[in-house]
């Protein structure tokens, strides 16, 4: 099983050190992984042109086309976001606007994947709930399944406090807690809904 997972952050960070620490953990399970970093990639928004539901393809070039063709191959898909402005970052605001573009091929497409949601935020209760909260009505809009790691401590998702800094959000032993239980659930998800 392929899990593909989406770092949102321009750069390199901590919101990648911690999806990258998911999948790690994911490939010693035995999972497939790929991971898409938004760090210098050039990812145009969404114009509302409508080429996609015509010609059944998106009318702009550019990195999506990695997004897109791993997006179709994965059962599982992790979005992760650094906390901009209270919510997701611009770059998983794009992405997500961008897969329209995807049910124009197939409706069905994205439908019956599992998703899950990590958020890294500078402050302790920076609106990690809220960009959770947008990835899940995300996945729900698309059909995939959101799950968290449960009600103590995980309710949406994997939370974390990186006070902006890779050394700091590495003593976050919370927000690692949060993140191991979420990732249990995906993985129990996986095996029980994907054949
Ligand atoms: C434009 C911008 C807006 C931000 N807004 C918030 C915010 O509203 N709440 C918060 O907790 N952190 C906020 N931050 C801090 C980042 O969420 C934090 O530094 C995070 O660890 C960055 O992730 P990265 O290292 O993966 O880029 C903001 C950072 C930037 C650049």
């Amino acid at each position: 099983m392929k899990v593909f997972g989406i770092c949102a952050s321009p750069r390199k960070g901590t919101t990648h050190y911690v999806l990258d620490h998911a999948l790690n953990t994911l490939e010693g399970h035995g999972f497939e992984t790929e991971i898409f970093t938004c760090q210098a990639k050039d990812l145009k928004p969404c114009m509302h042109c409508d080429y996609c539901l015509e010609n059944k393809k998106c009318i702009i070039q550019d990195d999506m086309a990695e997004v897109y063709e791993n997006l179709q191959s994965a059962d599982g898909i992790i979005l992760a976001t650094p906390i901009h402005s209270g919510s997701v970052s611009a770059q998983m605001s794009i992405i997500m606007d961008r897969t329209r573009a995807l049910e124009a091929v197939d409706y069905n497409l994205l439908r019956g994947k599992i998703g899950m949601s990590i958020a890294v935020g500078g402050d302790r209760t920076g609106g990690q709930d809220l960009a959770h909260m947008t990835i899940i009505n995300y996945f729900m809009i698309h059909g995939i399944i959101p799950v968290s790691g449960g009600p103590f401590g995980s309710n949406l998702g994997a939370s974390f406090w990186s006070e902006d800094s890779l050394d700091k959000i590495k003593e976050d032993t919370y927000g690692m807690e949060s993140l191991n239980r979420t990732l249990i659930e995906f993985e129990n998800f996986l095996n029980k809904y994907i054949y």
